[in-house]
Order: C-alpha cells, then structure tokens, then sequence
C-alpha cells in the first residue's frame, strides 16, 4: 500500500473534507491522528476509520496543539504527514459590517491555528523527511463578488503564500509543502449556502463541469500530495474545484 508504516494527522478530521481524507489516508495504509473540539463526534467518526486514533483539541489554543502532537509522538514514535485541513466559515458580511472579533476569530482558526501546528510538528518532520498538505480554497485564489467573506479570502490566500515559503525552505530537509484550494464542496460547512433546489442549482451552476464537489474528491488529491507519487512536487497550488478558479 501507497502508505504503509507512514503516520498522519489531520486537523479537522472528524468530518467532511477533513474525515474522507483520514479515510482515504487509512485506505491506504497510513495510521491516522484525526483533531478537533467535539469528543463525541470525534469518537463516533474515529470508529469508521480503521488504524485511527482521535485527539480533542481546539486549533486556537497553543498547547492544545502541542498536546496532540506530544500525544502523537508518543502513541506512534514519529510523524510523517500533516494535513492542515481544520477551518471555518465566517458569517456573510461585507467588509464594513465586520467587527474586529470576528475578523480575528476567522484568522485565529483558519491561519494561525495552521501555524500552530505547522510549527509544532515541523521538527519532526525533519526526521521523517515528511510533508504537509494545507487546505486552502478558491476564494484564496481570486476574488468573487459577492462572496462577503474577507477574513475568510484573506486567511485562505496567506495559506496558500505560506505553502510556497514553507517549501522553500524546509525543502533542505526534504520535507514537502503543497496545498489544494477546493471550489463548493458537500459538507456542514456549505450547507447553510445549499438550502434550496435554487441554492443547488445555482451552486452546481457555478462550476464549469456542473456540479459542486464532493469530499472524497478532495481527499483523492491530498492523497496525491501524500504518496510518493509527488515525490518532486512541494510549492504546488492545486485548484480541486470543477473549475470555478478558471472562470
Ligand atoms: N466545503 C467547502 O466547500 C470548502 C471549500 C474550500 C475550502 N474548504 C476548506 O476545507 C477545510 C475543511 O472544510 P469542510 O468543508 O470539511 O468543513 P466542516 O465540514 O465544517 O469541518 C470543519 C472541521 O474543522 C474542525 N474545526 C473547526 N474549528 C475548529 C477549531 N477551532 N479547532 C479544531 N477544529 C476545528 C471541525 O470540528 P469541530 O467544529 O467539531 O471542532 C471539523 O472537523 C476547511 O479548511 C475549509 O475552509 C472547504
């Protein structure tokens, strides 16, 4: 298997996008760490994940991400994938409506919580020779009007600029750095956006191969970023997305 004796964490894995991956990442034959806040969820979502174990853990709160790191270290003696996959959806606001709070409550969870982990595991990462996949979004990538989500936009393009300078310099010690910027994918974060058949339509609509992704599409290319097969790839954006990003 693609995997086997490699072991990965991925923030956020207790559902959606962060939950197929860990799937996919243990299809494979990776041992998987799935994070996140909610206990019973994270039991509930670990039990369909064979070789799993589930850490709680809150991306805003620093030693929280060392305890699961430690924890990692522990159970298993090394770490060789991060999967910076954990992130929220502020509430739609333009610009001049959002306060400071919320604004950085967006930016606490979808950036410097990446930074925290990044942080935390890249010294073991040296010694596996590891990589790190970071999931940003289209809306890092371009502007859309009327998307009204700038603390979002903003936190999702600094990933993917980090993504290029964490390659760049921790590619000495081999360790590789891509990142996947997915369009509208089918999870409890686009629901609120898909509560109509016009919302799905109209979602559907706005990717040029006609309909909205679903996890495990995602999950496919972190996969990709994963293996071996990029064994030459680290800097890489790749746009998931039905091709919203081209429009
Ligand atoms: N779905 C899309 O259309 C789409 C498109 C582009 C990019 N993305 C990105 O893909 C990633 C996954 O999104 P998704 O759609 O799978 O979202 P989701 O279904 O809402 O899942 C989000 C995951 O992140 C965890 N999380 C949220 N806040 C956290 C915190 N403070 N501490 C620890 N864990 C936290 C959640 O667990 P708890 O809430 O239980 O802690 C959950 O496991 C996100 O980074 C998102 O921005 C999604």
């Amino acid at each position: 298997m693609r995997l086997s004796g490699k072991i990965a964490l991925v923030t956020g894995g207790s559902r959606g996008i962060g939950f197929a991956t860990a799937q996919m990442l243990s299809k494979n034959g990776a041992k998987v760490v799935i994070t996140s806040r909610d206990p019973k969820r994270l039991e509930e979502s670990v039990l369909k994940i064979p070789n799993a174990t589930c850490f709680v853990a809150d991306i805003r709160n620093s030693k929280d991400v060392k305890g699961v790191v430690d924890k990692t270290i522990k159970e298993y003696g090394k770490l060789d994938i991060l999967v910076n996959n954990a992130g929220m959806f502020p509430k739609i606001k333009q610009l001049h409506e959002i306060d400071e709070d919320e604004w950085n409550e967006v930016l606490d969870v979808n950036l410097t919580g990446q930074f925290r982990f990044t942080k935390e595991v890249i010294p073991h990462l040296q010694k596996t020779s590891g990589c790190i996949i970071n999931i940003s979004s289209d809306a890092g990538l371009k502007a859309y009007q009327g998307f009204n989500a700038d603390a979002y936009s903003a936190s999702k393009a600094a990933l993917i600029l980090l993504t290029k300078c964490w390659a760049l310099e921790y590619a000495k010690h081999k360790i590789r750095v891509n990142c996947i910027c997915p369009g509208v994918v089918d999870t409890d974060m686009t629901k609120p956006f898909m509560k109509t058949e016009k919302d799905i339509e109209f979602m559907n609509s706005e990717h040029p191969i006609g309909r909205i992704g679903q996890p495990e599409e995602v999950a496919k290319a972190v996969m990709y970023f994963a293996s071996d097969d990029a064994s030459w790839t680290t800097g890489a954006i790749l746009a998931v997305d039905g091709g919203e990003s081209i429009k």
